[in-house]
Formats: C-alpha cells, sequence, structure tokens
C-alpha cells in the first residue's frame, strides 16, 4: 500500500518530468472512487481535494475521513488536498482529518493582507507537516458559480514578492482563466506564465481546468504549471454518464445509478490524466 503523498512531493516529481498531476475535485464517494479507479488504472499520482464552498453540501466532518481513507487504500500516491480555503476554523479541521495540503485562497484581498494570511496559514499547515498553496492575481468566477468573480491576471513581480513573503508550496495564478464552464473560448496569457515560471522556483497552479482546450493544457504544462484543478467537467460527466444510463435503460435500480456515477467520475479522470502527461508516473 503507498503512503497517503504529499503536494510537494507529487509536483516536484512533476516538475522535474515534465507533467501536471491533476486534481480532482470530489462530492461524493462515487465520484472519489472514479478517480481512484482513472489512477490505479494508468498507474498515476493525483489529488483528490474539495473546496471550503462545497462543504454546505458535502460536510466536512464525513467526507474528509473518506478521502482521506481511499488515499491511504490506493495503491498509487495520493494527496488529499482543502481547495480554496477561506477559514482557519475548516483550515485547520482539514489538518486535523489528515488532509496533505491545504490552500488559502486570500486573492481577493489587499497584497500585503493575502501574503499575511497565507503565511500564517502556510505556517500552521507546517505544523501538520502539510504543505500549502496559495493564489496571486484573480481566477475569474468562482468555484461553486455563486460569485461572478472578474479576472485580474497575475503580475508576475508580486507573485515572486508572495512567493518570498509567504514561502508555498505552490501558487495558483491568474492568466485567464477561470471556474466552471467558459462561455467563450478562454485565451490564456502564456507570456505571463513564462515569466512567472521564471521567477518563481515553486510549481505552479492552474484552476479552473473546465473547457481548457488539449493543446493549452499542454502548453501550460510545458511552461510550469504542474497542478491542474478540475471540478466542473467531473460534476458535468457524472450527470451526463447517469442521464445516458437511464436514456439507454442501463438503470433499473440503486446500485446500477451508484455504478453510473462511478464511471462519469472514470471517464473523465481517464481523459485528463492522458491530457496531463500523467499517465505512467506514479513513483
Ligand atoms: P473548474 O470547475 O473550472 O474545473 O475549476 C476547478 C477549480 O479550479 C477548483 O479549484
Amino acid at each position: 500500500m503507498m503512503a497517503l503523498a504529499k503536494l510537494s512531493e507529487l509536483l516536484s516529481d512533476a516538475k522535474s518530468r515534465h507533467y501536471a498531476v491533476g486534481s480532482f475535485s470530489v462530492a461524493n464517494m462515487e465520484m472519489v472512487l472514479g478517480v481512484l479507479k482513472a489512477v490505479e488504472e494508468t498507474n498515476s499520482p493525483a489529488i483528490i481535494q474539495i473546496a471550503e464552498v462545497r462543504l454546505k453540501q458535502s460536510p466536512l466532518e464525513v467526507i474528509g475521513p473518506l478521502m482521506v481513507a481511499a488515499a491511504k487504500n490506493s495503491p498509487m500516491p495520493v494527496a488529499v488536498h482543502f481547495d480554496h480555503g477561506k477559514t482557519e476554523e475548516k483550515i485547520t479541521q482539514a489538518l486535523d482529518i489528515g488532509f496533505t495540503s491545504v490552500m488559502y485562497d486570500g486573492s481577493h484581498l489587499p497584497f500585503e493582507e493575502n501574503c499575511k494570511n497565507t503565511a500564517h496559514i502556510n505556517a500552521l499547515a507546517s505544523k501538520y507537516s502539510a504543505d500549502c498553496e496559495g493564489e496571486i492575481g484573480c481566477v475569474g468566477g468562482s468555484e461553486d458559480g455563486s460569485e461572478n468573480i472578474a479576472i485580474n491576471c497575475t503580475s508576475p513581480d508580486q507573485a515572486l514578492e508572495f512567493y518570498r513573503n509567504t514561502g508555498v508550496d505552490a501558487l495558483a495564478v491568474a492568466i485567464g482563466n477561470a471556474h466552471g464552464n467558459y462561455k467563450q473560448t478562454p485565451h490564456l496569457r502564456f507570456d505571463i506564465l513564462r515569466q512567472t515560471a521564471s521567477l518563481v522556483p515553486v510549481p505552479l497552479v492552474l484552476h479552473g481546468g473546465t473547457g481548457i482546450a488539449p493543446d493549452d493544457f499542454r502548453k501550460c504544462v510545458s511552461l510550469g504549471i504542474h497542478k491542474i484543478n478540475i471540478a466542473t467537467a467531473t460534476f458535468d460527466s457524472v450527470e451526463k454518464t447517469v442521464r445516458e444510463s437511464y436514456e439507454g435503460g442501463k438503470i433499473s435500480g440503486y446500485y446500477d445509478l451508484q455504478a453510473a456515477e462511478v464511471e462519469g467520475a472514470y471517464l473523465n479522470a481517464m481523459k485528463h490524466i492522458e491530457i496531463f502527461g500523467c499517465a505512467g508516473k506514479a513513483i
């Protein structure tokens, strides 16, 4: 059995071998099982995550231990990550449950405050030997679609200053990406990504993975992105697979429905693992 993996270990291998690790948002056991099935079948590392805004539907005290147990039982290296942490209370709860990394999202705050709060959460995570991700600039939209946050692209110089002030293990950048389904094809600012990666020594993170074209993903990976967050695409794939299974007469009871949910999460994870160059990279 593999040990529960740390974000920094997974991302450092991804950086040295030029691929990105998929960070898949999950909302229930079926999604966890679907992602881990894909991970095992492709011999890949992975991250499973849940964002603080999603805890209304999936309480942390219930889904958190499930995620940690599933990762511990996987034969592949799997990190368990708390996504878009907003409050110290919930971040601490995730760390107590055994999450191996947390993100503090202070991207909407003034620069100094974002630095101060992120450094504080990084110090807290270190007490648990856990890693910390921060965000500089503003990724568009919000994780649950409840807010229409405008995109504010990362300034590479500010990203460097942010890294120096906080010591984060991974840094989320805003390069024209946004959460949820894109209304128009996103035009990613590869120039900003290239410049940021040349200044900041830690792996960079791309949020808002749903709807980004495969070639754009590959280009991002070649320029310094080593963690890619995927949420909406998983939820959509689960919903679509369930709907098509009903339409195809494949569901005649609860456990067929459950199997379709697992399948939906599995298919989506398989697709992204291949694009990210992550297949076969488990160590
Ligand atoms: P999407 O919902 O666009 O895939 O974004 C996921 C994300 O960035 C979670 O933090």
